[in-house]
């Protein structure tokens, strides 16, 4: 077995056991579980499936035009692993020990084992195997092993949905509400199956859970005789599935290891030189691939499918940290996930008109079903530059792929509906082309004018747009464009405004951002960061003081300003970034690694690729933080290996840290399968499948054959 694709309790942290939960949460984009303990249940346990949520009404004290009507809550599904077990006296076997878990990366199978005890103190051991099938995302394999460690006799095992949904209420914002308004309704289909259907009150969705036994639940426990007990759950529509699929557990283990197997053929990084660094990386590539939605109609919640925190929502998180890896690993994932965006598209021209702008659309901030779902538009709705983050992903698609038809349906039109969004709602004054009143991805800053970031991106959105519509002028013309509309875009584009401050010769986070006193770091205790738990907005927005990248976000994504002033700027934002998001410390280890500060990017990387493992925020529990395990790769990729498209050609310059041997990854380029090898001395490249193609490598132009 290769240990770097392999983690078990003996490598992590902490033995919490929400904690745990969440690290060996295992799942495949349609439904996830939780690694809860199946004799005791918790508050935390649950099945969570994408894009299953409840609505209830958003309460404001003070109500104003167009604020957010609803939240959308993902729900917690009972759990489908929860048994209990009875002696031969029917007396159960109640108490359970965590003795080990083990995921095992290149196949899928989580390996839970327990000791549990009778009211007499006998013993016994269940070892509960749980692997998803991958293919039809809708099927749970569960295998129940039980050996006797003194106790022997009969036992008999009955299974049962343990509901359990309610959620302790909290202040903390990146938790999730508890939900009053599910009606449970069980049934027995036969002898081998039973059903439970949940239905949501007012978003008005339904689903089954469905538990089958596939044998009998009794039986003689023998020493050292274990004997299986197989079962097989189901998550979905239960009255097309159940008659079509129930495949065996051995059947299931098979569609999921085929499944990781080709996944690690396209996908495999490696680093040779830290272990423990392998191991984390795999861990978060397998975590980011479980937790997306591949079926066009759902996307990667910010936790995964691993818990409820932030209550199940898509962000920009998409867009930005995630869909990165895939456009360059599994095009197809990418492609599903901009379909989801196109799903919403009527819902974001609506909001857009709610925003009073008769143009273009807006797209959620924070969203399940395409509605804007967050109630605070100052961090929520006016963070309106995730417009542009979703057209920077299909312009990447596009570049990675060069699939036209998928333009030409459904990314055309959504870059076309966000750039006229921009157009509609900036004006032009003596500076250029503004935006006021926005925020910017620092959290901690707050409705502003010309959030440079924003408005770096929205200039991109437009002329994306204008080159679209040069390249689809018929599409363009069935999307209503007109000459005028074409030159106004062109016009509003050259003319964005990007805030520059000559007295620190950088780009400048928004107008006002150099007149604000700094944050006084000094006198802030450690205990009180993450600052938004400690502090009211209003005292933070007052100072310079940055949660995340935001600035050095476009600088990332562009590359278009000097090293030396990308230096000067990594030199300021630093100072001010308290990294209380986990979306930023991969920014600043890709970015240290471009302008050549080794140690510093490799310490931020050592953060990033461990956040879940090493429980680096004290809130893995509510559930992964699924931007960073994209960052993660972000860092390796965009900043270790530096790959960028540029002029339509890959760019790769070798920033390998010095305390590796050897970096490899693979990746997808316009059809090819290829393979980047970075050793100190030199960067290797192999096409292990397609044709030959011309790179810049270490800025030498080669053709590799
Ligand atoms: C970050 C946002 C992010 C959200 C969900 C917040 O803490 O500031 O940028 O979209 O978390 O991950």
């Amino acid at each position: 077995m290769n240990n770097e694709k392999v983690i078990t309790t003996s490598d992590l942290i902490s033995d919490d056991p929400s904690y745990l939960e969440t690290i060996f949460s295992i799942a495949n984009g349609h439904f996830g579980i939780r690694a809860s303990n199946p004799i005791v249940s918790s508050e935390s346990a649950g099945t969570i499936v994408n894009g299953f949520y409840e609505m209830s009404e958003i309460n404001y004290g003070e109500k104003a035009y167009g604020y957010a009507e609803n939240n959308q809550t993902i729900v917690n599904l009972p759990d489908v692993r929860a048994i209990k077990i009875f002696d031969s006296e029917s007396n159960e076997f109640s108490q359970s020990e965590l003795k080990s878990e083990t995921l095992d990366m290149n196949t899928g199978l989580l390996t839970s084992v327990y000791k549990l005890l009778n009211p007499n103190n006998q013993a016994i051991e269940l070892k509960l195997q749980s692997v998803l099938q991958q293919t039809d995302n809708h099927v749970l394999g569960l295998r129940y092993t039980i050996k006797s460690i003194d106790y022997t006799g009969r036992i008999k095992i009955t299974k049962h949905f343990g509901i359990n949904n309610d959620t302790a209420e909290t202040d903390d914002p990146r938790k999730s509400r508890s939900l009053h308004t599910l009606t449970y309704d069980r049934n027995k289909i036969d002898d081998s199956c039973e059903v439970l259907e949940v239905k949501t009150k007012k978003s008005q969705l339904v689903i089954d859970l469905a538990i089958c036994s596939q044998h009998a639940l009794e039986e003689n426990l023998e020493l050292n005789q274990p004997v299986d007990f197989d079962i097989i759950a189901l998550v979905g529509d239960i009255n097309t599935k159940l008659q079509m699929i129930k495949p065996s557990f051995s059947e299931i283990l098979a569609d999921s290891k085929s499944f990781w197997h080709e996944f690690w053929q396209n996908s495999e990084v490696g680093i040779d030189g830290d272990e423990s660094l392998n191991q984390a990386i795999h861990y978060n590539l397998f975590q980011l691939t479980s937790s997306t939605g591949r079926d066009g109609k759902t996307n990667i919640p910010a936790k995964g499918l691993s818990g409820t925190g932030y209550e199940g929502h898509y962000f920009w998180d998409t867009e930005m940290y995630m869909s990165p890896f895939f456009a360059y690993t599994n095009p197809q994932i990418a492609r599903e996930l901009i379909l989801y965006r196109y799903s919403i598209l009527n819902e974001s021209k609506k909001r857009a008109r709610e925003l009073g702008v008769d143009n273009g659309a807006l797209f959620a901030w924070r969203t399940i079903n395409g509605e804007e779902a967050s109630a605070y538009y100052p961090a929520g709705t006016a963070q309106y530059h995730i417009d542009a983050d979703i057209s920077y992903a299909i312009d990447r698609y596009y570049k990675v792929t060069l699939d036209k038809d998928f333009m030409k349906k459904y990314g055309l039109e959504i870059v076309l509906e966000t750039a006229r969004f921009w157009r509609s709602f900036g004006s032009f004054n003596n500076k250029g082309f503004c935006f006021f009143d926005v925020t910017g991805p620092d959290e901690y800053t707050a409705i502003v004018n010309n959030n440079y970031y924003t408005n770096r991106m929205a200039k991109f959105n437009m002329e994306f747009a204008v080159k679209l519509i040069d390249e689809f002028p018929e599409q363009s013309k069935r999307l209503g464009v007109t000459e005028e509309e074409y030159d106004s875009l062109k016009d509003a584009a050259e003319k964005v405004y990007l805030p520059y401050s000559e007295a620190e010769q950088i780009n400048q986070q928004d107008d006002s951002a150099f007149d604000k006193p700094i944050w006084p770091f000094e006198d802030t205790p450690k205990s009180n960061y993450p600052l938004l738990l400690h502090y009211h907005p209003l005292k933070i927005y007052r100072y310079q003081v940055n949660k995340q990248a935001d600035t050095l976000l476009a600088d990332f994504l562009f590359d278009d300003i000097s090293q030396n002033q990308l230096k000067r700027e990594y030199d300021y934002y630093e100072k001010i970034t308290t990294h209380d998001s986990s979306l930023s410390r991969s920014i600043f280890s890709a970015l240290a690694a471009r302008i050549g500060l080794k140690e510093k990017s490799y310490d931020y990387f050592m953060d990033t690729v461990k956040t879940d493992l090493i429980d680096l925020q004290k809130n893995t529990a509510d559930g992964l933080h699924v931007a960073n395990l994209g960052g993660s790769w972000l860092t390796i990729v965009m900043g270790f290996g530096c790959i960028e498209i540029k002029d339509s050609l890959l760019v790769i310059n070798n920033n390998l840290p010095n305390k590796w041997k050897k970096l490899s990854i693979r990746i997808k380029f316009q059809g090819r399968l290829i393979k980047i090898t970075y050793l100190h001395a030199k960067t290797v490249i192999d096409i292990l499948d397609g044709e030959p193609l011309n790179v810049i490598v270490d800025g030498i132009k080669k053709n590799i054959k």
